[in-house]
């Protein structure tokens, strides 16, 4: 298929675009490198550099001919969600929109979007799954779940069938060390650890060690980038093949604390990475982990590379061969 990447310049998105590349499909990307790295992007791509909100440019391009769109071009730090709503409005709803809106216009009747578990909000009970209720405790989450939902119309109005990935944590870097570009100015915890094992931050900040969990830090489901991306593949496939939209989970089913995912750190990189305790982050809930069942059943699918140590070691290396630290 000839799929176009929104936001393929990016962590996710440029591994999705890669395994998709490998696996024989035209992949062209459309990205603003607001966050993403030319680092990521390869010469059997096409490559348009703008905005998502630049809706004559975005048709443009999508009139190109695509058989499917992946869509993961988001801001996604919740914190930050809570703080400047209106620029998860433009970018992650307004944004969304102008994507979906063009494929019509353009005849592209498949796409899949890159949702999150941040739909849920506090667990009601766990695993997670897909029929948990979603009361997004944060902007970012309350973005994700409106585009879900207008996707769902579009379906029965237009006949755009879809793909809904709700994510858990991603990490990691490709086992095979191809992609190595950096999130500037990340906001999740593995990148914060490895920022400052490669001594580009002094310490990290622990958000509260008095949560009910077995080392009082807060429990997260990690689920490996490569793992993600052979989801994506899969979940086109089925969208594809069987004419039907859907909506899965997408977690490794196993759960890491903070403090387990620093010491696995200092033992890998051998630094010291020193850590602060300091108070909760407000609206973090003290423990999330998937059910991905569903995406198992459907799409024959499950994590492979999402263990502790391939998470930190892959990272270390990507962030190791970028800042040149050998
Ligand atoms: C993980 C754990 C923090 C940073 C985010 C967003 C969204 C979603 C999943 C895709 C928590 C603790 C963190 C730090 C810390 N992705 N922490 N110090 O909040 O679970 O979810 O990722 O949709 O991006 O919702 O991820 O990495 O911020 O936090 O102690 O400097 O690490 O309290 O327990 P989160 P996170």
């Amino acid at each position: 298929m000839k799929v176009l990447v929104v936001g393929g310049a990016g962590y996710i998105g440029s591994h999705v675009a890669r395994l998709f590349a490998d696996k024989g499909h035209g992949v062209d990307i459309v990205d603003n490198l607001s966050t993403g790295s030319r680092d990521n992007l390869f010469p059997d791509y096409g490559f348009f550099e703008g905005s998502i909100l630049d809706y004559p440019w975005l048709l443009g391009v999508m009139r190109r001919g695509y058989d499917a769109i992946v869509h993961l071009a988001a801001s996604k730090a919740a914190g930050e969600s809570m703080l400047v709503p209106e620029k998860y409005s433009l970018q992650n709803i307004s944004g969304t929109i102008n994507i979906i809106n063009a494929a019509c216009e353009a005849g592209i009747r498949t796409i899949v979007f890159s949702s999150s578990a941040a739909v849920y909000g506090e667990p009601k009970y766990l695993p997670i799954d897909e029929l948990h209720p979603q009361n997004p405790e944060n902007y970012y989450g309350f973005t994700k779940l409106e585009i879900e939902r207008i996707l769902a119309w579009y379906d029965r109005l237009k006949g755009l069938k879809f793909a809904a990935l709700r994510y858990f944590n991603v990490a990691g870097y490709d086992p095979a060390g191809v992609i190595h570009g950096l999130e500037k100015n990340p906001a999740n915890l593995i990148p914060v650890i490895m920022e400052v094992a490669a001594g580009m931050r002094p310490a990290l900040d622990v958000f509260g060690t008095d949560y009910p969990t077995p080392d009082g830090t807060g429990v997260r489901d990690y689920i490996h980038v490569s793992d993600l991306a052979a989801a994506h593949l899969a979940a086109l496939e089925y969208v594809a093949r069987e004419g039907k939209s859907l909506t899965v989970n997408l977690g490794s089913e196993s759960g890491l604390s903070v403090l387990e995912l620093i010491e696995a750190a200092r033992r890998i990189t051998g630094k010291a990475i020193p850590a602060n305790i300091v108070g909760r982050r407000p609206g973090d809930p003290a423990k999330l982990v998937a059910s991905s069942a569903t995406a198992k059943r459907l799409l024959g699918w499950e994590a492979r590379h999402s263990d502790l140590d391939t998470l930190i070691s892959t990272t270390w290396r990507a962030y190791r061969r970028s800042l040149k630290l050998d």
